[in-house]
């Protein structure tokens, strides 16, 4: 995708109605700190457009990034943020189901795993709901400049076999310091919105 203009279009919050938009879009879902913003960032061609922090929780709606008029990146809030009061954590957790169940424009969900941890319980909660809800994730395993090169077949493989992947689910490891992954994304989305 040969970006052109983007630009922060649609913040749901958790009081937000569902907006009525026309464009495709995916969205990012994942454990916080786990790097969705980050992503959408690299995808997006910006340094700081989505904004992104090493405290965990920073993504607190749900934000529509308007790509070239013709799709949206939708950044969701991260989950498992052990330091959001209960309450908080409930309003959030509503606010994800209902975008998941409701839109009408989502064409695809990317679960977002970090390389180098198993998947947690949370994160096999995320997967069963996103199918539950009628995708396919793909997931991106994420913070791929972490590992050894020597150590990456293996956590991909821990990875697959957490969320009991089968051999034709999309996996792709990603890092949005070395950008590595980030054609392939794009070619993902770019397929499912029909661009
Ligand atoms: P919430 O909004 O809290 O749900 O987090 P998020 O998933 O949006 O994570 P965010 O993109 O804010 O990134 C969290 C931290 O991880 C930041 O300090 C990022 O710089 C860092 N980070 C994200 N992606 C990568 C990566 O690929 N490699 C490395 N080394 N750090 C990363
Ligand atoms: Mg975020």
């Amino acid at each position: 995708m040969v970006i052109r203009n983007v630009s922060l279009d649609i913040v749901m919050g958790v009081t937000s109605s569902m907006p009525q938009t026309t464009l495709p879009e995916v969205a990012f879902a994942g454990k916080s700190n786990v790097g969705k913003s980050s992503l959408i960032n690299a995808l997006m061609n910006r340094k700081s457009l989505a904004r992104t922090s090493s405290q965990p929780g920073k993504t607190q709606t749900i934000n529509f990034y308007n790509i070239n008029d013709v799709m949206h990146l939708v950044d969701l809030p991260g989950y498992g943020y052990a330091n959001a009061s209960e309450e908080v954590k409930a309003k959030w957790g509503r606010m994800i189901e209902r975008y998941l169940q409701k839109s009408q424009q989502l064409k695809q969900v990317f679960l977002l795993i970090d390389i180098r941890h198993a998947p947690s319980a949370n994160d096999k909660l995320m997967y069963d709901w996103i199918v539950h809800n009628g995708y396919r994730p793909v997931i991106i395993a994420t913070k791929l400049d972490k590992l050894k090169r020597s150590q990456v077949a293996k956590s991909v493989k821990i990875v697959r076999e957490g969320l009991n992947l089968e051999k034709e689910d999309i996996l792709i490891p990603f890092s949005a310091q070395t950008k590595h992954g980030l054609e392939q994304i794009w070619e993902t989305i770019e397929s499912f919105c029909e661009l």
